[in-house]
């Protein structure tokens, strides 16, 4: 199979990628390469690179031809930044999936939207299923919901052949610094304060990137056009404890742990019911005990993946979130 897989030098989009060569398949990348966007997620890789964004349909144009599916991960991915300045998180969620649908409706392939957990918003007891309502309380998860039901507007009057697919809070390689895992990995092991937001006692579902990776590959070759697909971690676990273990993992001391005035509308907690995509033969392989070591390992042997990152713009943004400067 030919695969556009928009956001594709990012995060997630990367790990799905060297999945899907491992799988055969033949991969053109789209990516506008915005900050969090890094060629050298791709480092190596035998793939066509379009440099572009979602939302310009010439690029789409240009990266779709030949294409017999395309996956999108292009966003705007961190809550943070979507309330300081929520204007990209509009313009890439809205106006990027609009012209995407576009793009498959007049080449009738199939679509797969990448979405999260956040789309239903918080839950204190349980779990959501596809059927639970979007409650989005965020610029990003409410702009992430809004591209869910274009998407399942474009299923319904054109019959689109199109799957979303949910996933909970990632973590592994190559995830940008500003989201909790990797913040708090590199910052222990530079011996720079733990910024943990409110009480610490929010609860986030995690999963490893390559097993939302192969879950997306699951929705995207067995998946019922018109459906969504929850895509959850095996394991949950307060903030405070996550960071914890990575102190220990990193070989820190607690003593840098330091709270902070909590993120507005905060998510309490979110979790995800996965037994519909179990269904489709989907299983997590990796539980957060032993992903978390792995990832810390990762982190501390791949400087140069994150040297000029946390030398560069990432600065600038840690002090005006953080109000103070990186060591
Ligand atoms: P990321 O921030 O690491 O990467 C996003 C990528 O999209 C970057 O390469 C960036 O350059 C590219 N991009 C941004 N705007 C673009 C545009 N307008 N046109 C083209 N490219 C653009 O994000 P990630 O963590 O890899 O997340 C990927 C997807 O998965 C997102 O849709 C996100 O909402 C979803 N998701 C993420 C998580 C998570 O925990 N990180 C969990 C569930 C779902
Ligand atoms: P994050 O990685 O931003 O993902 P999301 O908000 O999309 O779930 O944050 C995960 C959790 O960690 C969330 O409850 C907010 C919290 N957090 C902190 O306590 N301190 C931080 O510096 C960051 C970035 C997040």
């Amino acid at each position: 199979m030919k695969l556009l897989v928009c956001g594709g030098a990012g995060f997630i989009g990367s790990a799905f990628v060297r999945v899907r060569l491992g799988a055969g398949d033949e991969i053109v990348v789209l990516d506008k390469l915005t900050y969090a966007g890094r060629r050298e997620n791709l480092q190596d890789l035998e793939i066509d690179f379009v440099h572009g964004a979602i939302e310009d349909p010439d690029a789409v144009a240009r990266a779709v031809e030949g294409c017999d599916a395309v996956v999108n991960f292009a966003a705007e991915t961190h809550v943070d930044r979507s309330i300081a300045e929520p204007d990209a998180f509009v313009k890439t969620h809205s106006q990027g999936t609009y012209v995407l649908l576009e793009a498959v409706r007049e080449r009738g392939i199939r679509y797969v939207q990448v979405s999260t957990d956040e789309v239903y918003g918080s839950i204190e007891e349980g779990s959501f299923t596809e059927s639970s309502p979007l409650a989005p309380s965020s610029p990003y998860s409410a702009t992430k919901a809004g591209a869910d039901l274009l998407v399942a507007g474009y299923v319904h009057t054109y019959g689109l052949e199109a799957c979303i697919c949910r996933g909970s809070n990632n973590y592994g390689p190559r995830q940008y610094p500003e989201k909790l895992i990797p913040l708090m990995i590199l910052n222990a092991l530079h011996g720079d304060p733990l910024p943990v937001y409110g009480d610490g006692m929010n609860v986030r579902n995690w999963i490893y990137v390559d097993d939302f990776a192969r879950g997306i590959g699951t929705v995207l070759e067995h998946g019922v056009p018109g459906e969504a697909y929850n895509v959850g971690g095996p394991d949950e676990a307060p903030n405070i404890e996550v960071v914890k273990r990575i102190i220990e993992l990193a070989g820190a001391d607690e003593s840098l742990i330091e709270y902070i005035t909590d993120r507005p509308g905060h998510d309490r907690r979110y979790s995800l019911a996965s037994d519909k995509v179990k269904a489709l033969g989907w299983e997590a392989a990796e539980r957060f005990a032993d992903g978390i070591g792995r990832t810390v390992e990762w982190y501390r042997d791949n400087a140069w993946w994150w040297e000029p990152i946390r030398s560069g713009d990432y600065r600038a943004y840690y002090e005006r979130h953080y109000g103070r400067s990186l060591g």
